[in-house]
C-alpha cells in the first residue's frame, strides 16, 4: 500500500511517499527565509510560492523514494485546518493526482497528522493523551480509543507556538520566534519572575497574559534605565510557558485513566518542553511516552501519510468535490 502524501497548510510545501506504515522520503520546501522579511507568514506569498513549488516537490519525493506514480495507491493531503490559500494548493494537487491515476483521495487533519507522527517514535496505546501545542493550536486531546478524538483542554486566545513568536517580536528577535528563544533560553538566567496564569476550566490554556507581562517587564526596566538582559528573558518566559503546559498534563494525568500521552505540533521541537514531558516518567512509571523525532515536530507530509493510513482502515475517503477548510474541529476529522 504505497501513499503519496501532501501538506501545504501553512509555509511549507512538503510530499512524502510511504509504504505499509514506512517513509520512504519526506521532502520539504521551506519558505521561512522568505517570509523572514515580514516577520511572519505572509499568507498571499504562502500561497504563491506552493503554487511554484508543488510540482517541483512531488518530484523530488517520488525520486527519493525510488517510486513512479504507477505505484501509488492512495493520495493524501491535508484539507484543514491552516492559512486557506496555502490549503487550496495541496488541496487541487491533490485532486488532480488522484482523478488521474484514479486512486482514492484522502482528506486528512492535520492535528491528526502531527498526533500520528508520534507512531515514530513507538506504539501509540489507548486510552491516550496528546499535548498539541503549534503555531495555530494549543490543546490536550484525549483519545479513549484508535481514531476518537476529544479535546478537554485549550487555549482561550493565543496558542503557544504563537505567544513564542509575539514575544521574540517585542525583543526584537526574527522569525520564528520558537527556536530562537529556544536557543537563548540556554545561556539565560532565573533574573525575572513572570505571573502564573489562573483559568475557570483548570484545563485549559491562556498565553495572552504572559506575552503581556513580558511587555510590562521589558517596559518596567526602560523605566529604570536598566538593560534588558534578552537570555534571562527568554529563560523566563520559556520556563513559565512550559510549566503551564506541565501542569495542565498533569491534571489530566491525575484525572483520566491515560497509558500513553504524546506531544504533538511545531512546539513539541522545544528543548525544554520535551525533557519536562520525559521527565513525567518518574512520577507516572506505568505511562508510555512518545515525543516525535525532531525532525517530525516541524509540519511536513509524512506525518499526513501515518496519519491517511488510519483514514484508510477505516474507508474514509474524499470525493472530488472536497475543499480546503481553514478552521476544521478535530472532532469532523
Ligand atoms: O506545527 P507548526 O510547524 O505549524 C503549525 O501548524 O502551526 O508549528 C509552528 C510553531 C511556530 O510558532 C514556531 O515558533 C514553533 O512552532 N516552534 C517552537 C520551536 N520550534 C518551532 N517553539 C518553541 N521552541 C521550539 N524549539
Ligand atoms: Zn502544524
Amino acid at each position: 500500500m504505497a501513499i503519496l502524501a501532501i501538506e501545504t497548510s501553512c509555509d511549507e510545501t512538503s510530499v512524502a511517499i510511504l509504504e505499509s506504515g514506512h517513509v520512504l522520503s519526506n521532502a520539504v520546501s521551506s519558505q521561512i527565509d522568505i517570509h523572514k522579511e515580514y516577520g511572519g507568514v505572509f499568507p498571499e506569498v504562502a500561497s504563491r510560492l506552493h503554487v511554484e513549488n508543488i510540482n517541483f516537490v512531488i518530484k523530488e519525493a517520488l525520486k527519493k523514494a525510488d517510486r513512479g506514480f504507477d505505484d501509488i495507491d492512495y493520495i493524501a493531503v491535508t484539507q484543514g485546518p491552516g492559512l486557506i490559500g496555502s490549503l487550496h494548493i495541496g488541496v487541487m494537487a491533490a485532486k488532480a493526482l488522484a482523478f488521474s491515476l484514479d486512486v482514492p483521495l484522502v482528506p486528512v487533519h492535520h492535528i491528526i497528522g502531527h498526533i500520528y507522527a508520534n507512531e515514530l517514535s513507538g506504539t501509540m496505546t489507548y486510552p491516550l493523551l496528546a499535548l498539541v501545542v503549534s503555531g495555530g493550536h494549543t490543546e490536550l486531546v484525549y483519545m479513549a480509543s484508535e481514531f476518537q478524538f476529544e479535546v478537554i483542554g485549550q487555549t482561550q486566545d493565543d496558542a503557544v507556538g504563537e505567544a513564542y513568536d509575539k514575544v521574540a517580536r517585542q525583543m526584537g528577535l526574527s522569525y520564528p520566534g520558537g527556536p530562537i528563544i529556544d536557543k537563548l533560553s540556554k545561556e539565560g538566567k532565573p533574573n525575572y519572575k513572570l505571573p502564573e496564569v489562573k483559568l475557570e476550566n483548570p484545563l485549559d490554556f491562556s498565553f495572552s497574559g504572559l506575552k503581556s507581562a513580558v511587555r510590562q517587564l521589558m517596559l518596567r526596566e526602560e523605566r529604570h534605565q536598566r538593560d534588558i538582559i534578552l537570555e534571562d528573558l527568554a529563560y523566563a518566559f520559556q520556563e513559565s510557558a512550559t510549566d503551564e503546559l506541565l501542569k495542565r498534563v498533569k491534571l489530566a494525568l491525575n484525572t483520566y485513566d491515560i497509558k500513553t500521552l504524546v506531544l504533538a505540533g511545531g512546539v513539541a521541537a522545544n528543548s525544554c518542553l520535551r525533557d519536562k514531558i520525559s521527565n513525567l516518567s518518574s512520577t507516572y512509571e506505568d505511562l508510555n511516552i512518545l515525543i516525535p523525532p525532531l525532525w517530525a515536530c516541524m509540519d511536513q507530509a509524512a506525518m499526513i501519510g501515518l496519519a491517511a493510513k488510519h483514514y484508510i482502515e477505516r474507508k474514509m475517503y474524499g470525493s472530488c468535490e472536497i475543499s480546503a477548510v481553514s478552521n476544521k474541529p478535530i472532532e469532523t476529522y
